[in-house]
């Protein structure tokens, strides 16, 4: 706090000072998923590669962009790590290369997320049983230089762990690393702080949060400050027997803000909910679309400052594990970058797909309309071809196949955008 505050006879228009930033607008939120399954692959590197679509990113509004995991891991994707300080093996390229790409996203104002495998780790060596449990962490001293007595102890496939039981989730391909042990809580904060300082990142995207007790994340997020994280508790949404969602997804929902309040709070969290019900929605079950309430069904309806919302990611599109429905996807955005919540693009979906020009015409409505992620909601319609929303008084949005839709949308709105099956109307 400015010092003048201190001082009677300033502090008018110091008070004034303070509240002026919150009638300017802030840039909304929007997070950028920087590669795919297979970016691993790319010929010259994919850091050398994704360095030549900054400028592309920064039109379309992005904020933050989710790269990678960064470490030398026993899989190219990254999601098997090992030496986690070793940035230099990385199939994604090396750290220099790394590094130039942070300050190019940088230099244009966009922050880069780094992807934080922690749950699990790979080791370097044997021990003399055999059993892979000797790690190292890719620097000259003893730091994150592990044994057998840093591995959960109920781990399934690495029998001679002496640590604490597992918080969480056992993870089958790699030793469940006990998080309990305050050596593993200090070295890997003091990795993910260097990941900040030496590297240029500035949050992070935690992988496999339900491996480890939600109280574990708070304690990284305690020691690391992100500007912005987010983490991936997925689990399955309820299914009927007819193999479609169950309408009332609430215990879905209630467990990624379970997770969230008991992180912290301050932690993020990506919208399973939202999704799940969301692709089911655009197959002619709009009415999917709202909750026995009124509002949204995912949790961006009941906690959406901290709903990370998004179509599909590396694992659910480029793995085939729970795609969206191709052909509808730009309804998926129309709905997500109009909502409250933090939306998340997909690399594919902009680049591959070219949907450039019709994501980045619907992400200059929400900026220009200041959409941001506790914007509210008021659903107008919800039936099974026709899904209509006001969010914050300020833009209309209606996905679904029917066209007319009467007169829930008031005159002086007009079209700002509109494409296959969904529009939107603002009155700027
Ligand atoms: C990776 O390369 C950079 C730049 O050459 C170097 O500073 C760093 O020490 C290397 N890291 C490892 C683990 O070899």
């Amino acid at each position: 706090m400015p010092s003048c505050c201190l001082t009677f006879p300033s502090f008018l228009p110091c008070l004034f000072l303070l509240i002026l930033p919150t009638f300017a607008a802030p840039t909304p939120t929007l997070l950028f998923q920087g590669f795919n399954w297979d970016s691993c692959n790319k010929q010259g590197g994919w850091y050398n590669s994704l360095i030549n679509s900054v400028a592309d990113l920064a039109s379309a509004g992005v904020t933050h962009v989710w790269l990678p995991p960064p470490s030398q891991s026993v899989a190219p994707q990254g999601y098997l790590p090992g030496r986690l300080y070793d940035l230099n093996v990385s199939a994604y390229g090396s750290e220099n290369e790394l590094k130039a790409l942070i300050k190019a996203f940088n230099d244009k104002g966009i922050k880069c997320i780094a992807d934080i495998v922690i749950n699990h780790r790979c080791a370097e060596k044997q021990d003399s049983r055999g059993i892979w449990c000797i790690f190292e962490g890719g620097t000259a001293d003893d730091r994150l230089d592990w044994g057998p007595s840093y591995i959960c102890r109920d781990d399934t496939a690495y029998s001679n762990g002496k640590g604490n039981l597992d918080t969480g989730l056992d993870f089958p391909g790699a030793p469940d690393i006990d998080h309990l042990n305050l050596r593993v809580q200090r070295e890997l904060s003091d990795w993910m702080n260097w990941l900040k300082s030496e590297i240029g990142f500035d949050g992070w995207r935690f992988d496999f949060v339900r491996g480890y007790s939600p109280s574990i994340t708070k304690v990284y997020m305690q020691n690391t400050f992100p500007q912005f994280a987010v983490g991936e508790y997925w689990d399955s949404l309820s299914y009927g027997q007819d193999g479609k969602p169950d309408y009332n997804q609430d215990n879905h929902r209630n467990a990624l803000a379970q997770w969230v309040q008991t992180g912290g709070g301050g932690v993020t969290a990506f919208d399973f909910t939202t999704k799940g019900i969301l692709q089911a929605a655009v197959e002619g079950e709009l009415w999917r679309m709202k909750d026995s309430n009124g509002n949204p069904p995912g949790l961006i309806g009941i906690s959406p400052g901290n709903a990370v919302t998004f179509i599909d990611n590396h694992d659910t599109f480029s793995q085939k594990m729970w795609p969206f429905p191709s052909d509808k996807v730009m309804q998926g955005y129309a709905y997500i970058l109009t909502h409250p919540g933090i939306p998340t693009i997909f690399y594919d979906h902009f680049f591959d797909w070219g949907l450039k020009d019709a994501i980045s015409k619907i992400t200059a409505i929400r900026i220009r309309n200041a959409i941001s992620a506790t914007s509210s909601v008021q659903i107008m319609a919800s039936d099974d071809d026709l899904y209509v929303a006001k969010v914050d008084d300020k833009i209309y949005v209606k996905i679904g196949s029917r066209y007319d839709v009467g007169d829930l949308v008031p005159p002086n709105y007009k079209v700002a955008t509109s494409g296959n099956d969904y529009c939107i109307w603002d009155n700027n």
